[in-house]
């Protein structure tokens, strides 16, 4: 196998291009793009270039820095950041273009302060919290919080959003939050202070609550080709970008009874063929029973525990060294995806290709 590295991951551009122009063309409206989390480890720079060529309006990322990363690399689409903007970032947020989040009397008067300090504007989206506990204010208190926003000066209110806290699982806390939102919007229309983008809804709700979708939607999971919930496939034309790969680092027999791993966690039941993959927990597999990987388009299961950087696993037949290895990914008819191995480590799939370590390098196809 003609690979440079031991284990590597690809991510395929073309699945995030296409994903976001059929995110697009099903919701009928604006999308922005969360790349938060290094796009959720696949690489925020390159999955926002495939974005914006997949025709995404928007950029959407936690914090600053992580706006910074994307001016930096040539990237002059609009970007929210949608968690806190700290004191000393301000300024350089107005520099650089990019939209904070006003999301209490605080971040108000700071925003204000820096702007009018800098003789410029601050372009803001309001963030209401209608159910998510998190950063925001009440719907109730919309419109008068922003006169006072306008009021203290330097302050663009260019959009106006909330957060779904269960769009994953299809509650009626979903209507409730959606009807809390609509009071807001209905306010800031009654005022005649409407800003320009209205948005609610994340990969969850975009795709089974059509009316959260509004002037925007705000999608992380599917651009990536993730599921919307665990257990629910996307349509096929949706395609997963992350395919993660290893090569084999040795394959031998092992007389019966014989211990692999620490602690001697297995073993060998007779004579066994016992291979080693260079992937273990310090990359991002989790230590949980259950493991396999893809090896000559079968299932072979891990032997034993997982060590930081290697697992050995339980073989039909001898395959010499530098064999391809799939973590995840399809390999001739079986697959393991990202959706698999979140439901056996019992976390969201996030959760799991965030926490893949940046020591397994990223390859762009
Ligand atoms: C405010 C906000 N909007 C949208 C998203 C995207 O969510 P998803 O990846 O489920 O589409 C997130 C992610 O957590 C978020 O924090």
């Amino acid at each position: 196998m003609n690979s440079l590295h031991p284990t590597w991951i690809e991510i395929d551009l073309a699945a995030i291009t296409n994903n976001c122009a059929h995110i697009i063309r099903e919701t009928g409206t604006a999308l922005l793009a969360v790349v938060k989390g290094d796009a959720y480890g696949h690489g925020a720079v390159e999955v926002s270039k495939a974005a914006v060529a997949g025709g995404v309006d928007w950029l959407g990322v936690a914090r600053f820095g992580e706006a910074r990363e994307l001016r930096q690399s040539g990237i002059e689409t609009p970007v929210l950041v949608l968690g806190m903007a700290s004191p000393n970032e301000v300024d350089e947020a107005i520099a650089k273009n990019v939209t904070l989040t006003l999301h209490s009397v605080e971040s108000m008067r700071l925003y204000s302060e820096r702007a009018r300090s800098a003789n410029r504007t601050v372009r803001v989206h309001l963030k209401i919290d209608t159910g998510m506990g998190r950063l925001g204010i009440l719907a109730g208190d919309c419109s008068l919080f922003t006169r006072q926003a306008v009021a203290a000066g330097g302050i663009v209110i260019d959009g106006m959003y909330s957060h779904l806290a269960m769009a994953e699982e299809q509650d009626k806390l979903n209507d409730i939050q959606y009807e809390r939102f609509q009071l807001a919007v209905n306010a800031m229309e009654a005022a005649g202070l409407r800003p320009r983008w209205v948005h609610l809804a994340n990969s969850g709700a975009a795709f089974s609550l059509p009316k959260t979708r509004l002037d925007m939607v705000r999608v992380g999971n599917v651009i990536l080709g993730l599921r919307i919930r665990i257990g629910q496939a996307l349509p096929e034309y949706y395609r997963p970008a992350l395919t993660w790969k290893a090569q084999l680092a040795s394959c031998r027999d092992l007389p019966p009874g014989w211990g692999v791993g620490y602690g001697q966690s297995y073993k060998t039941k007779g004579g066994e063929i016992i291979g080693v993959v260079p992937v273990g927990f310090g990359d991002g597999l989790r230590q949980i029973p259950g493991n396999q990987v893809l090896i000559d388009g079968q299932k072979a299961a891990v032997a034993g525990r997982l060590c930081l950087d290697q697992c050995m696993v339980q073989l039909q037949k001898h395959y010499p060294m530098g064999e391809e290895v799939v973590i995840i990914g399809k390999q001739g008819n079986s697959a393991i995806w990202v959706h698999d191995l979140a439901a056996l480590y019992q976390i969201s799939q996030v959760d799991f290709t965030t926490l893949i370590h940046k020591r397994v390098p990223r390859i762009y196809v």
